[in-house]
């Protein structure tokens, strides 16, 4: 059952890590376990924005299953939201099309993800180039009032509201326009190795990166060797002290307790023990999520009919919305 008569939120993760990291699981979805209580909630796995840049199959499929476990496992209920694959619902393509007929080619070239991945990539797929029509489609199918994205993705949805509000003047109203939530504490969640950078899969250095399946050891070990700064003293000082905030933050993030409380705990006390005591709060946060992940993945027939029912769910709504723009545009 989905909830109908409330406000509607989409959102997609690419499907290109084994598993997904803390910054992720802080930023996105703990939010979008949030949002399914008041929303009518659609999440999606975007393996098809992940081949934007090359992907080998089977690690593409492998990567697919595991997100939508992790999805689950950290308290999505296929019940309360809608979650799917981006593959298997086709209107999403099928209105990118129309929506890429609506992009000006400089609108497209101005994103500045593009630019940042074309510099890197030495094959620039057209697909680098039009993925902000499929982005616009994913969301613009649905008609929600809220996208939830990191910070990264604020321009890609600024798009979308901008290709919804030509369409809508140009055809009539057709699209809802969305509103943007950016994601604080994605933003916030920094690389233990190197707090000056965010925390994610393109650091250099995968013992700053806490993914949410690390085990036990492994999540002590990264905890435990976090780059901290000079001096001893134990306080919330972004500019000065960004290794020791980075720790407070991931603290206050996973305990749902302020960092003030925090850092009146560890008045007088070293950083060392901070890192103790946040070492055994990850891993028990954590190794729940760990073992009911490990556990959806050993019953890939069960998971998959989770994601055959939810590409059904969501096909229904995006169906409708393509039939309206179809009709909208002169395809008969
Ligand atoms: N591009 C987003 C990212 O890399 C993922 C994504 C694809 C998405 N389609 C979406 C997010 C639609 C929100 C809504 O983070």
């Amino acid at each position: 059952m989905t909830n109908s008569s409330q406000p509607r939120t989409v959102s997609g993760i690419q499907a290109t890590s084994d598993s997904l990291h803390l910054g992720n699981y802080i930023g996105a979805l703990q939010q979008f376990v949030t949002h399914q209580e008041s929303h009518d909630a659609f999440y999606f796995i975007a393996n098809m924005h992940a081949i934007t840049v090359e992907q080998d199959p089977a690690e593409l499929r492998e990567r697919t299953l595991r997100t939508a476990a992790q999805f689950i496992a950290a308290g999505l209920d296929p019940e309360k939201s809608t979650i799917f694959v981006q593959s298997q619902v086709p209107a999403h393509p099928q209105l990118s099309w129309v929506l890429e007929c609506t992009t000006s080619m400089g609108e497209a070239s101005r994103m500045t993800q593009f630019k940042d991945k074309s510099a890197k990539q030495e094959h620039v797929s057209l697909g680098l180039l039009t993925y902000p029509a499929l982005m616009a489609a994913d969301i613009l199918l649905y008609n929600p009032q809220l996208v939830p994205v990191g910070e990264d993705q604020r321009q890609h949805l600024e798009l979308t509201r901008n290709l919804a509000e030509r369409f809508n003047y140009r055809f009539g109203k057709t699209f809802t326009v969305p509103e943007a939530q950016i994601l604080k504490a994605t933003a916030k969640i920094y690389d233990l190795q190197n707090p000056g950078a965010k925390m994610s899969k393109s650091q250099p250095s995968p013992q700053g990166r806490i993914d949410i399946l690390d085990d036990a050891k492994a999540l002590t070990k990264k905890i435990k060797s976090a780059v901290t700064d000079d001096g001893t003293e134990i306080a919330f000082d972004p500019e000065n002290k960004p290794g020791v905030s980075n720790l407070l933050t991931i603290y206050s993030s996973l305990t749902s307790r302020s960092v003030d409380d925090i850092v009146a705990e560890y008045e007088g006390k070293m950083y060392g023990h901070l890192k103790v005591d946040l070492a055994e709060v990850a891993v028990e946060t954590l190794t729940p999520v760990r073992e009911r992940t490990l556990e959806l993945l050993e019953d890939r027939t069960q998971l998959q009919a989770i994601l055959d029912r939810g590409a059904e769910k969501a096909s229904a709504i995006a169906e409708a919305t393509l039939r309206e723009v179809y009709d909208k545009i002169g395809f008969i």
